[in-house]
């Protein structure tokens, strides 16, 4: 079975190029099950209910979210209405949507839990490895994937050495950059950060001058994400249909 997995889908250009690309990049990889990132879809920070759902016409089965879950308020009351759209499981306020979710694929349980880090993450509510340990408790699938939404690459590989026995794959997103780390570790495929699908000129999928205006010229600034035409990065993983183990991940980074 095949897995794609897309980083931070982010501001306007970045959902652009997911519509445009998806469609095509999973009949070439032939990926049967597609999780995206998309906490930063709508203008950089959050999601809408109508975007989580032209990110599932565009082929996504599973919508993870991260530290900005809920900067855009609408969607805390759409979460019901977004049956495949998951928030980190240690983020406030926990009664809004659900932080992990089983779906069939070929026959197997496919379960995506989404997690915060605690490291520089102010966000995060409780200790992610006490999370994670409630998490495994409650769920039952054949195969489990996390995406933990983390700023340190240290905290990102402790938790696959704590939990590579109980998840096939442990993706890390938030930074907007990818590394070039990806490993299977002992049947669970591994990347620090699987990269942004948004603006390749940018910082980080923000605008160059206002980040230039706030950092350099210590002028106040509202978010303003880069216009700029969108990089996709994310990661291939191939998990085998009796171990329900990974054998390979492969990176996906294609830049306008
Ligand atoms: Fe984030």
């Amino acid at each position: 079975m095949k897995i794609l997995f897309l980083g931070d889908v982010t501001a306007r250009s970045g959902r652009d190029a997911v519509k445009r690309r998806l469609p095509e990049l999973k009949n070439e990889t032939g990926a049967d099950f597609t999780i995206i990132n998309g906490e930063n879809a709508a203008h950089g920070k959050g999601i809408t209910s109508s975007i989580y759902r032209q990110l599932m016409e565009a082929g996504a089965d599973v919508v993870t979210l991260g530290n900005h879950a809920f900067s855009k308020s609408e969607i805390r009351s759409a979460m019901a209405e977004c049956p495949y759209l998951i928030r980190p499981a240690n983020l406030e306020p926990k009664e809004d949507g659900r932080a992990w979710i089983v779906r069939e694929c070929l026959g197997k349980r496919i379960a995506v839990v989404n997690v915060l880090g605690s490291v520089f993450m102010d966000a995060a509510t409780e200790d992610p490895f006490v999370t994670m340990d409630n998490l495994l408790n409650e769920i039952e699938a054949d195969v489990i994937l996390c995406d933990l939404h983390a700023e340190a690459t240290a905290e990102k590989e402790l938790f696959l050495r704590v939990y590579q026995d109980r998840l096939a794959a442990l993706i890390g997103t938030h930074t907007h950059v990818q590394t070039a780390d990806e490993q299977i570790y002992h049947g669970c495929a591994y990347i620090s950060d699987a990269g942004m699908c948004g603006p390749f000129d940018s910082i980080l999928g923000r605008d160059c001058v206002e980040v230039a205006d706030r950092l350099v010229h210590k002028r106040l600034t509202k978010y303003t994400p880069s216009e700029a035409e969108a990089m996709i990065c994310g990661v291939l993983i191939e998990v085998d249909d009796n171990t329900c183990r990974a054998v390979s991940i492969r990176r996906i980074q294609e830049r306008p």
